[in-house]
């Protein structure tokens, strides 16, 4: 019997359904976009805790938007254990709010931040804030991974409410922006709280039934009072009252009950507020009527309504026919006559020992419920459900079954053709244009899933100008085979170098961890040839001296290699060393490294293989042939530049005293400009090095430079690296704003970080850039710098330093990144100083 009730039920929903209206929401189809992303929510309902700049107001915090900075940002950086800023929507009038949807700062590439988690809190009279729970208790709403895709989550249970707050949650101090949207419908009901004797629990033999309400949203002590809950989550309780809803969280789970032995008046009384006076139509209960279990619809119901300040003394009864027959749980309607009021008390009587509900719903001034699919007023369609949730049950007698049944095999064949038909046509659409996907994780009768949040995610058109980092690099190694291929016009951006994630830059994790250059794919295609100029080194020869550094996949080893010279002479007509060995820096896969690691690995290979310059570390040849993988570049006998000039002081008394080794002003400016010739190199090809700094160049003989890139992997250096906001470890007292805050990194960028170079050098490396800051703080002065309002703390003027270095390098470190000099320059004015 139980198994084709459904199916009538369902198909009297789908009957109810193809009707353009109805007296109760239906959370299955109340999921309209409320209007952030549609511009029905006005700016001024839009608001916030705190914003970053006029450019990342609250207003921006629009779902699909990018106006302004592209998102609400505010102004602090959010901290685990601090949650207070928050990005707060007015809707104007009560809302049933069944989905939310989340989307970061992308800004056409250049934005960076997103919201990993958030809270939501609501509110109906904009005083009382509620935290929202999902129904296992839980605040915290997973969101966005990326600053792109849109997250869309079900609020289970939904939320009735005026006022929303989103608040982002993270587990660690980082930059937060978000973008977002509502979806729902207006709550027609009215009803802002209902105030009731508390849920009992019901003891029989093999369950405990709990009758509490479990998601009701006000105080509960011995009665409920201010909140809504159970009774109003659109949710009806199944027939057998002991099988919870599709949520499974506990027996009796979807329904409120009270046992008559608690209630000597025998009835339960429930009064209810709305926002207004209304005019009433209808009230409809929603009962279980398991009499085997001694549960009953009410006998009767007593009603009394208040207008304005009293009771009128005449109240409304109601007694409807008791069913001993059917066990079904079904909705009884009350008439209500067109009474005006703003609370209803009802006082319910038992029919047997126990009364147990599980939806109440009013109909006044004749408003009902859109529930087909054209929408009420936003003109944009619902997200809807695929799965078709029994929310409604009807009030139905055995001859309607039957009818129904009969009705319902005709129904159930149209449907097919329906589904089959519709399904097909969706397909097309997905193909064709932008739409949401959805999947739904949701085991319907498993006990295995506790979450029963479900995931939608969005997919994105990739239209001529959104450029999706992470494909682009999945797709690199075609880009680099097929070199005929044309680079995309719109990747290049306005000062000639592509950037970081709105270009085809491919980052290449050195094995040591560090990002060894970050190359345009563009770039890539010309070093694509078919021979790699390196060759195999015989493994035997080199003969380890030194760690230098180590990371995720490898280590650099510091050896010495016998024969290099007859891999040097070939090609380089300059430097050839005198000695029988030379040292070298030998870069190592480990063994266990995954393939990305490898590929990487391969990769950086080549890309090194084509380097040419005095100035940059050469790739000497490589052991390809066996693991471990081997990586052979030049080393140079002074070592790094860092420890070079830090053991070094400048020419003058302080020297003579100490008796340590000095080097001239003009050895410096010497150095400082091969360093600028070397990166002159590496722009001039378009590569990024993203770590440029004193500790990743290396010194020769007579003060000879060469620019390369371990110093990420070696522990001696870690604290100039900062993990920041859950990406990669970063130098950022070398980085400039757009690089910290955006994720930007560009031979602009390169150049900022050339002037901090520039700065140690000329300090002889003693001091770390800005030491007296900490690393949050650095962090806060990248703010300053993207403010610009005179706020910003720049590195000082090194006392060896002429003005007119010290102006270049303020040149470096101007916010407008045109305005910054090229290396050209750059290289250019470090001559001249020199001479
Ligand atoms: C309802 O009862 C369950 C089961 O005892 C309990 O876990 C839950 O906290 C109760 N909820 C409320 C709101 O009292
Ligand atoms: C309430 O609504 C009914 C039906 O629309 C109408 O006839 C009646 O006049 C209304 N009552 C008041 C007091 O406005
Ligand atoms: C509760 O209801 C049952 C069944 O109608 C009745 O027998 C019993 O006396 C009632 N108990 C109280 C305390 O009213």
């Amino acid at each position: 019997m139980k198994r084709p009730r459904h199916v009538c039920l369902s198909l009297l929903l789908l009957v109810t359904s193809l009707a353009s209206v109805s007296s109760q929401v239906n959370p299955g189809v109340c999921r309209y976009p409320l209007g952030m992303s549609g511009g029905q929510i006005q700016d001024e309902d839009i608001s916030a805790s705190s914003q970053w700049s006029e450019s990342t107001a609250a207003r921006y915090g629009r779902l699909d938007f990018e106006e302004g900075d592209g998102a609400w940002c505010p102004e602090i950086t959010v901290e685990p254990d601090n949650l207070k800023e928050f990005l707060q929507i007015d809707l104007r009038s009560l809302h049933f709010i069944t989905l939310v949807g989340t989307q970061g700062r992308h800004a056409g590439g250049i934005g960076n931040e997103f919201a990993q988690m958030y809270k939501i809190k609501y509110s109906r009279d904009g005083s009382r804030w509620i935290s929202w729970r999902n129904r296992q208790g839980k605040q915290v709403i997973e969101a966005n991974r990326n600053a792109y895709d849109i997250v869309l989550k079900d609020l289970e249970p939904p939320v009735i409410a005026r006022f929303v707050r989103f608040m982002p949650v993270t587990d660690h101090s980082m930059n937060v922006c978000m973008r977002v949207e509502l979806y729902g419908c207006e709550w027609l009901d009215g009803l802002v709280s209902y105030n009731a004797p508390a849920g009992q629990q019901m003891n029989l033999p093999e369950h405990v039934v709990y009758l509490n309400d479990s998601v009701y949203d006000g105080a509960i002590i011995h009665s409920m009072t201010e909140g809504l809950g159970q009774l109003t989550d659109g949710v009806c309780g199944l027939d057998d009252f002991i099988d919870s809803h599709v949520y499974n969280v506990w027996p009796g789970y979807d329904y409120v009950g009270w046992s008559n032995q608690s209630f000597p008046g025998g009835y339960v009384e429930i009064m209810f507020e709305f926002d207004r006076i209304r005019n009433f139509t209808t009230m409809m209960v929603h009962c279980n009527n398991m009499f085997t279990h001694n549960v009953k619809a009410f006998q009767q119901v007593v009603c009394y309504f208040r207008s304005e300040m009293d009771w009128e003394p005449t109240p409304l009864t109601f007694s409807p026919t008791l069913d001993d027959e059917d066990p079904g749980a079904r909705f009884i309607p009350i008439a209500l006559a067109n009474h005006m009021a703003s609370a209803i008390k009802c006082q319910f009587y038992f029919a047997d020992i126990w009364l147990l509900f599980s939806e109440i719903t009013f109909q006044s001034d004749t408003a009902m419920y859109n529930t087909t699919l054209t929408p009420p007023k936003t003109g944009l369609p619902p997200i809807i459900q695929p799965e078709d949730d029994p929310t409604h049950k009807v009030d139905d007698s055995t001859t309607r079954i039957l009818i129904g049944c009969l009705v319902a095999i005709i129904f159930i064949l149209v449907a097919i053709i329906v589904i089959i038909l519709w399904r097909q046509v969706w397909q097309k659409m997905l193909e064709k244009s932008e739409t949401f996907i959805y999947s739904h994780n949701q085991s319907s009768s498993a006990t295995s899933e506790q979450e029963s949040s479900s995931t939608y995610e969005r997919i994105f058109p990739l239209g001529p100008d959104y450029q999706e980092p992470s494909r682009l690099i999945c797709k690199l190694p075609e880009l680099a085979q097929n070199s005929e291929e044309p680079a995309s016009s719109s990747t290049a951006a306005q000062d000639g170098v592509p950037h970081y994630a709105e270009a085809d830059i491919v980052t290449l994790q050195g094995v040591t961890g560090g990002n060894t250059y970050a190359i345009p794919a563009l770039a890539m295609d010309l070093l694509s040839g078919k021979d790699v100029a390196v060759e195999e080194f015989p493994r035997k020869l080199l003969t380890f001296k030194e760690k230098l550094g180590e990371g995720q996949f490898g280590e650099v080893h510091l050896c010495e290699a016998e024969g290099m010279q007859e891999f040097m002479n070939k090609e380089f007509l300059f430097d050839v060393p005198e000695e029988a060995t030379v040292l070298v820096a030998v870069k190592m896969l480990r063994s266990d490294a995954n393939k990305n690691a490898r590929n990487d690995f391969l990769k950086e290979i080549k890309i090194m293989s084509r380097l040419k310059d005095p100035n940059i570390v050469r790739l000497l040849a490589v052991c390809i042939y066996s693991d471990p993988l081997c990586m052979i570049t030049e080393y140079m006998e002074n070592g790094d530049l860092n420890q070079f000039l830090s053991r070094r002081e400048p020419e003058g008394q302080l020297a003579l005293l100490s008796n340590s080794p000095t080097v001239s002003f003009d050895n410096l400016c010497y150095m400082a400009a091969q360093v600028a010739s070397g990166m002159k190199y590496l722009s001039s090809l378009n590569f990024v090095h993203r770590d440029l700094a004193t500790r990743n160049c290396l010194v020769g003989k007579n003060f000879t430079i060469k620019i390369a890139d371990f110093g990420m992997s070696r522990n001696l250096y870690s604290g100039d690296y900062y993990r920041i906001q859950g990406r990669a470890v970063l130098p950022i007292r070398w980085m400039s704003w757009e690089s910290i805050l955006l994720g930007k990194f560009t031979t602009a960028s390169d150049v900022w970080a050339f002037a901090v170079t520039l700065w140690e050098i000329l300090n002889f490396c003693k001091e770390q850039p800005y030491s007296q800051l900490t690393d949050e703080q650095v962090i806060e002065n990248t703010g300053e710098f993207f403010r610009d309002q005179k706020r910003q703390i720049y590195l000082p003027q090194p006392v060896l330093c002429p003005d007119s270095l010290y102006k270049v390098m303020l040149g470096c470190w101007r916010r407008n990144t045109k305005e910054r000099p090229s290396f050209q320059e750059i290289h250019r004015a470090l001559l001249e100083i020199q001479s």
